[in-house]
């Protein structure tokens, strides 16, 4: 259940910081959001790390969006639900789906520049595939989509007098407040509590609108993806403020990160299969044939479940992914990063094919919002993939992501401007962050070795193949480790190793429930205990937390 929050001191705020909206997460959620409200509007963006880090910064294989007339808005949101298991919500696919091509020209229009040749589709982009598409609807900026949409965003958002930046923050909580409307009891956001990390200062920020834009959480795993900012925070405050989060069970493995100690699960994007790579077993056979008609293009729970499989049938610690049939100027002009990258850990690409290994990739579920970002908590929105929209259902599509970060921006906006146009939002005194009780760590060893302790047992028991004993050893180490860091959290002073420790600790907890809970297999959840699909519980999973109060239907 949720930690308590720290008791707050009630003298009046020494240095509060106003803002309108206040956005916490500065990937390609955040930052879209930023630059479309208005230049009256005072903003906020908040990020870890300097503003570029975060998962945006690392994809590789691109966005997905309808753009050649060959393909249509029927088929991406056929494919989407496919890949979904059936468990995507019908009418919000539709929607993202045929927002995708406006959002495509924004992000051109704001200056992202993808590639062009050799053009496959009517916009002049060059289209790529990646499983479960059928069709070539993926635009790229070679393989480093992620960076030229960063970087560009970054630019703009420098040119933006009404957007402050607060760098090197971490976001501890959010304020919340109960008030009485008429007879109704209602909860509303007020402004977060962020951690100066360079000086350990706390400081406040009230805002009218909060915007959760925290990313994923797979840092909760030993092999990620991820960058080490993925650490579920949104999801942990959102939850411990009384959002309600969905699907936590649906943790996706991508199926082909590099096996190299060096490389830190360096990503080998989807779209080298996409361009005709292959998966191979050390002896130079294919596998994926005898797991799916569509073998290396199947959706990527079926592709990260047959590798594991075969992994632990020979006892082998990789497979290998090969596209060195095709020709070296081509793989070098589509993968340019990853080529590069693989030749200075020994691999050229060209010639020879890559060890690979699955790792925890992309968050499912998050925080529950509604087709205007909204959580539970009036005031507070969430977008990107710290929320849970129903787009991906039980597995996401590849390439979808970016998508759903660019169009839930857009979606936020009418209703941000509404909440900032209200007259009747009440006020409240925040209360400043009280230390008075706390004293420096002395045993700093305490967060790290529960932080490894966390991420290997998650990898152990609650990875891509699952059985209720593991997901039982899992909670029984979970409560432990709660128990612990919630003590440590109530006697020392705070500092960013803790704080997303913390959250991890909340995030694995919500993932393990969602897990517990359903008991059959869909999607990326694969339990053995209950290894077929049923679909009588063909609905997503919801978590409410204790202090969770509805929202009024009208507000
Ligand atoms: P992020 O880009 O992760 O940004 C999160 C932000 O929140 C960061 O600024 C971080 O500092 C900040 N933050 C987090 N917690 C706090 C806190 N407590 N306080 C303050 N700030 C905080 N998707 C696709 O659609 N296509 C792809 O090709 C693709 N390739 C990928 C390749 C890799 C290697 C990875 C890791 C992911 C890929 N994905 C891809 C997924 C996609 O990149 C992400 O889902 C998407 O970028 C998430 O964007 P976001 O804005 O929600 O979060
Ligand atoms: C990749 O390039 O394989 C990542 C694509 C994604 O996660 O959507």
């Amino acid at each position: 259940m949720a930690t308590p929050p720290r008791a707050i001191n009630e003298m009046t705020h020494p240095s509060l910081i106003d803002l309108d909206v206040l956005i916490i997460g500065s990937g390609a959620a955040g930052l879209s959001l930023a630059l479309r409200l208005t230049s009256e509007t005072r903003v906020g963006v908040v990020a870890k790390r300097e503003l570029e880090e975060g998962n945006t910064l690392y994809a590789q294989g691109g966005i997905s969006a309808v753009l050649d007339a060959r393909d249509s808005i029927d088929s991406h949101v056929q494919d989407t639900l496919t890949a979904g298991a059936d468990l995507c919500d019908d009418d919000i696919v539709r929607l993202v789906v045929e927002h995708g091509p406006d959002n495509i020209r924004w992000l051109f229009e704001e200056g992202v520049e993808f590639t062009r040749t050799p053009a496959t589709g009517d916009s002049g982009y060059h289209l790529t595939r990646e499983g479960g598409h059928s069709h070539r609807r993926i635009v790229h900026a070679a393989d480093a989509t992620g960076q030229a949409v960063e970087n560009t965003l970054v630019r703009q958002l420098g040119a933006q007098p009404n957007i402050r930046v607060f760098e090197h923050h971490i976001a501890i909580d959010l304020i919340d407040a109960e008030h009485r409307d008429g007879r109704r009891l209602q909860r509303r956001c007020h402004g977060a509590y962020l951690l100066n990390i360079a000086n350990n200062q706390v400081i406040t920020v009230s805002a009218r609108c909060v915007v959760l834009a925290t990313g994923g959480a797979s840092k909760v795993y030993l092999y990620t993806s991820n960058p080490d900012v993925a650490t579920g925070d949104g999801i942990a405050m959102a939850w411990r403020a009384g959002c309600r989060v969905a699907n936590m069970e649906f943790i996706q493995f991508h199926p082909t990160c590099l096996f190299h100690p060096q490389a830190k699960s360096f990503l080998i994007s989807e779209a080298v299969r996409g361009e005709g790579g292959k998966l191979l077993l050390p002896d130079g056979s294919r596998f994926m044939e005898n797991f799916d008609p569509r073998a290396e293009l199947a959706p990527r729970d079926i592709v990260a479940r047959a590798i594991d499989h075969e992994m632990k049938r020979l006892g082998i610690e990789c497979v290998y992914l090969d596209i060195s049939h095709k020709p070296a100027d081509e793989i070098e002009r589509l993968f340019p990063t990853i080529h590069q990258r693989c030749l200075e850990l020994g691999f050229d690409m060209r010639k020879q094919p890559l060890p690979v290994v699955p790792a925890a990739h992309y968050t499912c579920g998050g925080i529950k919002t509604d087709s205007h970002a909204r959580t539970d908590l009036n005031g507070l929105y969430a977008i990107g993939e710290t929320a849970y929209t129903g787009l991906h259902g039980a597995n996401r599509m590849a390439s979808n992501s970016l998508l759903e970060c660019l169009v839930f921006s857009e979606l936020a906006l009418a209703d941000i401007a509404r909440e900032l146009a209200r007259k009747d939002a009440p006020d409240i005194e925040i209360a400043a962050w009280d230390e008075s009780r706390v004293t420096d760590s002395d045993e700093e060893v305490v967060v790290s070795h529960n932080w490894e302790e966390l991420r290997r047992f998650m990898w152990d028991y609650v990875g891509i193949v699952r059985s209720n004993k593991r997901l039982e050893r899992a909670r029984r180490r979970v409560n432990l480790l709660r128990h612990e860091i919630d003590e440590y959290y109530g006697n020392f002073r705070v500092s960013n190793d803790l704080l997303e420790l913390r959250n991890l600790v909340e995030v694995a907890d919500l993932i393990i429930a969602s897990a517990q809970r359903r008991r059959e297999s869909r999607g990326l959840h694969y339990n053995i205990d209950f290894p077929d699909r049923d679909d009588n519980q063909a609905a997503p999973t919801i978590l409410i937390p204790d202090n969770y109060v509805p929202r009024r239907a009208e507000d």
